[in-house]
């Protein structure tokens, strides 16, 4: 190979046809543009690869010599300290030598292959020689074109740019007579990823755990002591959600907020009196259960000062109507940032309703000192069999059930649950007080 001088005097002598292009800073690349039936070798060079990375180790190549290679392929995975990089082409053209072998370390900044490039899939052919010494320097002007100039590239530069969604006349062109080429559009975006990543300073921020999250802290933390005994199933809602769409046409129904809400909270307390240990408390001692004689049921709430779960009192006594009005006030409540102590304590069971912002499955977590809780997800309308084995529309949703498997068992849990779906299935049941 010619020393890197003679190189560029050999050059400087074909005259017109050949345009010296050097790099901006004072060393090793410069990278020569000559007319089209000069085949061009590039040395690939490791470029910054961030986080102040200067060498990596080669874990695996993807090309050998001989490979065709495009912009954008895969050439190798390398691997430093801090993470695995694939480097990927910035070249069309053939590979000519791979300058390491696999498990040798590689620095940013030296060569890392040599491709023959395409001279069909480039603008211009080019010659790029590496030396450590420098040599005549002609930086390249970073400013932008000229308002009104007019762009030149081939129809493929015009394409990544629109996929990228780059300005053309914001990027400088070092090709023949200033005409943008691919590797331009790659440096500008390259810049770009700088420019973001220098924008996004992120700072850490410490703060307090306090009001209702401190509450959710200390009863959560209290929950970890607790084996979760998780149950599942679906529900069919077509016919509770015919019922609250019928209320709704009645003259008493009309200004009802009436959500699915009520009817849950009355189906639990019905299926509680069945199963009273899933509304019971366990003692400090840890030695003995207490059942609770009021099924004073608690709503997980979303507020805007985090999770609340306000406390319907006596649901054994009050009627879906009456469950629906304390249910409503307490929203209210939960918006206006008004609950009493009151309203937040001495619950004996827990319903999440988390299906009221969305999701299909959940692992509640029971709120201590209670013994049992249920989630709900959002209802939506699914393809299922009938009895006729025709498929039809119907609306379900799933419900979650976890109770403290230290003193409810799992066919305790299940039963429970599933006479619950019993009422909310076959609503009417719901009055009778299944
Ligand atoms: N599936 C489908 N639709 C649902 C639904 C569900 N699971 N839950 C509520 N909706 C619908 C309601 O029917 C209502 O629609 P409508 O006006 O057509 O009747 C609408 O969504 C708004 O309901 P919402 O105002 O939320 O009332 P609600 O009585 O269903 O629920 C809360 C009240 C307080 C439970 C609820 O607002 C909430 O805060 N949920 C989040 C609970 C949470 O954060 N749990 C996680 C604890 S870790």
């Amino acid at each position: 190979m010619l020393p890197s001088r003679d190189i560029y005097t050999f050059f400087k002598h074909i005259g017109n046809s050949a345009k010296i292009i050097f790099s901006n800073k004072n060393h090793v690349v410069r990278n020569f543009y000559v007319s089209a039936n000069y085949a061009g070798q590039v040395s690939f060079k490791l470029s910054d690869i961030g986080e102040g990375i200067r060498e990596v180790t080669i874990k695996e190549w993807f090309v050998k010599v001989g490979d065709k290679v495009a912009q954008f392929d895969e050439i190798c995975e390398v691997q430093s300290d801090k993470a695995s990089v694939t480097i990927t082409s910035r070249y069309d053209g053939i590979i000519k030598k791979l300058h390491y072998k696999i498990d040798e370390m590689a620095s940013v900044g030296r060569p890392l292959v040599d491709i023959e490039t395409d001279a069909e899939g480039q603008e211009q052919e080019k010659v790029q020689v590496t030396n450590e010494e420098p040599v005549e320097e002609k930086p390249i002007e970073t400013s932008k074109n000229e308002p009104g100039m007019e762009v030149l590239c081939i129809p493929s530069v015009r394409r990544l740019a629109k996929e990228y969604k780059i300005d053309l006349s914001s990027v400088k062109g070092t090709g023949k007579a200033g005409r943008i080429l691919k590797e331009d559009i790659l440096k500008y975006l390259e810049k770009g990823a700088v420019h973001e990543v220098s924008r996004e300073v992120l700072h850490d921020k410490t703060e307090p755990i306090k009001g209702f999250q401190k509450a959710m802290f200390k009863t959560m933390t209290d929950a970890l002591k607790i084996p979760h005994f998780v149950y599942s199933d679906e529900i069919t809602v077509s016919k509770l959600s015919e019922l609250r769409r019928t209320i709704k046409t009645l003259p008493e129904g009309q200004d009802l907020k009436l959500s699915f809400m009520p009817f849950f909270i009355k189906a639990a307390s019905n299926a509680l009196q069945r199963y009273p240990v899933l509304n019971a408390t366990l003692d400090t001692s840890g030695e003995n259960i207490v059942y609770k004689g009021q099924h004073n049921i608690g709503i997980a709430m979303d507020t805007k000062a985090g999770l609340a779960v306000p406390v319907i009192k006596n649901v054994q006594k009050l009627t879906i109507i009456e469950i629906n009005n304390e249910l409503n006030r307490l929203i209210a409540s939960g918006r206006n940032g008004t609950f009493s102590p009151q309203d937040l304590s001495d619950g004996t069971f827990t319903i999440s309703n988390i299906g009221a912002i969305g999701g299909t499955y959940m692992k509640p977590i029971i709120m201590t000192p209670q013994v049992a809780i249920i989630a709900l997800g959002t209802s939506q309308v699914v393809p299922r069999f009938d009895d006729a084995n025709n498929v039809i529309p119907v609306e379900v949703l799933n419900l979650s059930g976890a109770a403290d498997h230290r003193i409810i068992d799992g066919a305790t849990m299940a039963r429970f649950v599933q006479t619950l779906k019993k009422q909310i299935q076959e609503p009417y049941l719901l009055f009778l007080n299944q």
